[in-house]
């Protein structure tokens, strides 16, 4: 039987009580594991997913915690409804500590959204993105944005014409493309929050393969199934493993101030040098808002105003001092704002 994720994570310890956090994709897998080790440890946890059934069972068992947990329904191909999703947050909290954008998966239908867009893309990065956009200004003083990436994203390049709905883009070429997505948009977001004077920070986190959660639900056959009969298997990575990955990201004090990091085994590593690549990081911040119809967040002409802290600079696009450092590889464990 695999242990607690807090424990797995070293934070048993942290105390979050009075802390908000909104966990994407928490009716299943790692999100949902992360979600109760979040209430265990005294949050106050927003759980999201489609899945109202499955929502309902993680309220039950938060609130039998002790935790205050409410589930809000939204489907991340839909615009509609993330922005409706975080109308819901701002109505339910009065700030938020913790957005942990962790909804994704491996889509087998190369299918395309009603903005045009290819499917898991939307689903994985660019749904996220809208998301953590329109609770820019929701989020507390020293907030954590935690974007659930994978080392997946390690066979890919930006390629941003694949994703105005071209069918043929799918599958794990696709899914290998949106967790890239979502390492440069962590690292962008970092600079961005940075520039804007904003305390507030973002790391992606690649959990580890995990067959037992619902990740290889859309494979085809009896693939499902084996995946999950895997993680009875010793050795293998377990939900709470992956979990422990996200929490250590979320509430360890080992991750105070970092920010701008791609972190595996609870530790900043190096993604891939597509990933670092400053130019494609604001071509897709750009693209993505352009996609979406909205402007984009943080940018000079967009201050965000929250508490005592204003973003007016667009410079977090030209620093050149942050997360695409090859020294951001090191098997020291975090410190305070490394970088
Ligand atoms: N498992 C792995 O090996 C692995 C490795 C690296 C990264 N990851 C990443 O980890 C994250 C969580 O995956 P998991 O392994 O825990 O899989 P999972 O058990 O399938 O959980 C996925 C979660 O995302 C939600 N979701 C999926 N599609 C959605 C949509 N269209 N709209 C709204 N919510 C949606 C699901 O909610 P509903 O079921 O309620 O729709 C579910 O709560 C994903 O971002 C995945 O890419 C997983």
């Amino acid at each position: 039987m695999s242990d607690l994720p807090e424990r797995l994570a070293g934070v048993s310890a942290v105390d979050c009580d009075g802390r908000q956090a909104l966990v994407t994709g928490s009716t299943s897998g790692i999100g949902r594991a992360a979600a109760l080790a979040l209430g265990r440890l005294g949050a106050d946890v927003i759980v999201h997913g489609r899945d109202d059934a499955a929502g309902a069972e993680v309220v039950d068992e938060l609130s039998r915690i002790g935790a205050d947990a409410t589930f809000v329904e939204a489907d991340f191909a839909s615009i509609d409804a993330v922005r409706q999703l975080a109308t819901t947050v701002r109505d339910k909290t009065d700030g938020l500590d913790l957005l942990v954008n962790n909804a994704g998966g491996l889509f087998r239908d190369g299918t395309v959204t009603d903005a045009g867009v290819e499917f898991t893309f939307h689903v994985n990065h660019l749904s996220p993105y809208l998301l953590t956009a329109d609770l820019l200004d929701h989020l507390r003083e020293d907030a954590r944005v935690v974007t659930t990436a994978s080392d997946a994203h390690k066979g890919a390049t930006l390629n941003l014409d694949r994703v105005r709905g071209d069918e043929r883009h799918t599958g794990l070429a696709a899914y290998s493309h949106s967790k890239l997505a979502n390492v440069l948009f962590a690292s962008e977001l970092a600079r961005r929050l940075e520039a804007a004077g904003r305390a507030v920070t973002s790391n992606s986190v690649h959990p580890g393969a995990i067959p037992g959660s619902g990740f290889g639900r859309f494979l085809p056959g009896p693939l499902p199934a084996l995946l999950r009969r895997l993680e009875a298997v010793p050795g293998v990575t377990s939900v709470a493993d992956g979990a422990a990955e996200l929490l250590f990201v979320a509430v360890s004090p080992r991750m105070d101030g970092v920010t701008g990091r791609y972190v595996a085994d609870q530790r900043p590593s190096t993604p891939s040098t597509a990933a670092r690549d400053r130019d494609a990081a604001r071509r897709l911040w750009a693209e993505s808002a352009a996609l979406l119809g909205i402007d984009p967040p943080l940018a000079a002409d967009s201050p965000v105003v929250t508490g005592d802290s204003a973003a007016t600079d667009d410079s977090a696009a030209t620093d050149d001092s942050a997360a695409t450092d090859d020294s951001a590889a090191t098997d020291d464990p975090p410190s305070g704002r490394d970088r």
